[in-house]
């Protein structure tokens, strides 16, 4: 089976969780955490990185962060992962769903301003499957109606939007370290900042909200979002080779778009002038013209020990919501027609030549059957 996606480790990650056994470093604090955190939000470009157990906590612990609350409305992508949607529902705010745009999938800013209300106090972009969102008109919008920009950069490490780096462009940046992502440090994730006081308050937050002048003696209610020093050990040997993890993903995403361009029926990714994409997940759509359904194809290429994984579903068309009596009959057609068409192939750091061609051959074969 060529799978979706496999973590590449090696000794660094062995000889960094090894120390923490053999000096008893263990849980959330330790020299691995303080580096990780560090060294990633250098990465980012921000001052601050408080790290955290997963992507979908470093969100929630974002938005607690910032005072986002009961009455809060929060703009965010229809087209995304659940994830982004449960952290604001978590704050007792109120999800705002805005279209994708047609061609990297992430959230339409045309759309932004027509969703806005008194009650708005965030945009959330999401850097979907790695492309950066188009953060520039986001900014502008968020300055004119004196919002706060968080970005979910949870698939998005390294991207680039005209040199600065995804999670470090907006007040906010959320990243996932899940085994799947670009660096991993098997779950966990991080907060990015420049903000000094978010960056305190995060701290704060996500230690059950100990008071630092009294042990015990609690002023807001906190959340248990340690992350600890072996996940960390993982993560900062990581990021040790993150250049190469990222450039393995860009060249992986060129030789898939040089062997499928001249497929009809295929609609390959895009990479905007002057952005990085990074191409977390290589993601394509497959249209009518290509003969088989996006259902049909994926099947078959099971069937050749190939795995694939369909877009996201939209959040207006989740259950879990609409129960909730939220997003009820709202439609977004850009969304919708990418959760019908889209997959994504085998996309991992490792994923070697020969797996790629073979995925294209075997596409090939599919559609001339
Ligand atoms: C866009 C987006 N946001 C948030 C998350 C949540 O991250 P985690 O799984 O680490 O909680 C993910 C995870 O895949 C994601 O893709």
């Amino acid at each position: 089976m060529i799978p979706v996606c496999e973590p590449l480790l090696d000794e660094k990650e062995l000889a960094y969780v090894t120390d923490c056994l053999k000096t008893n470093w263990i849980s959330s604090k330790g020299k691995y955490i303080e580096a990780l955190e560090e060294d990633f939000a250098r990465y980012c470009g921000c001052e601050y990185g408080i790290a955290t157990t997963s992507g979908t906590t470093a969100l929630h612990l974002a938005l607690a962060s910032i005072g986002i609350g009961p009455g809060d409305e929060v703009i965010v992508p229809a087209f995304t992962m659940a994830a982004t949607v449960f952290a604001v529902i978590y704050t007792g705010a109120k999800p705002v769903l805005v279209d994708a745009e047609p061609d990297t999938w992430n959230i339409d800013p045309a759309k932004i301003e027509e969703k806005i209300t008194g009650q708005t106090k965030v945009i959330l972009p999401v850097h979907i499957y790695g492309h950066p969102c188009a953060m520039d008109a986001i900014t502008k919008i968020a300055e004119k109606y004196n919002l706060w920009v968080v970005e979910d950069a949870a698939e998005a490490h390294g991207a680039e939007y005209k040199g600065k780096k995804a999670g470090g462009i907006g007040h906010v940046g959320c990243f996932s370290f899940y085994a799947n992502k670009i660096i991993t440090t098997g779950e966990g994730g991080m907060v990015v900042t420049n903000e000094t006081k978010i960056a305190q308050k995060a701290r704060l937050l996500k230690d059950l909200a100990f008071s630092p002048e009294k042990r015990f003696f609690h002023t807001h209610l906190g959340f248990n979002y340690r992350m600890t020093n072996i996940q960390a050990a993982i993560g900062l040997a990581q990021l040790e080779k993150i250049n190469h993890l990222v450039a393995a993903r860009r060249r992986n995403a060129h030789y898939y778009n040089s062997l499928l361009k001249d497929i009809p029926g295929i609609t390959l990714p895009v990479e905007r002038e002057k952005v990085k994409n990074v191409y977390w997940m290589y993601s394509i759509l497959i249209e009518d013209e290509f003969g088989l359904s996006r259902d049909e194809l994926m099947v078959k290429l099971k069937e050749k020990d190939i795995e694939t994984r369909t877009f996201f579903y939209p959040m207006h068309q989740q259950p879990v919501f609409q129960e909730m009596g939220l997003l009820k009959d709202e439609k977004y057609p850009i969304a919708e027609a990418l959760a019908q068409k889209g997959l994504y192939l085998p996309s991992g750091s490792g994923l070697k030549g020969e797996e790629i061609e073979k995925v294209c051959q075997t596409i090939k074969e599919i559609r001339s059957i």
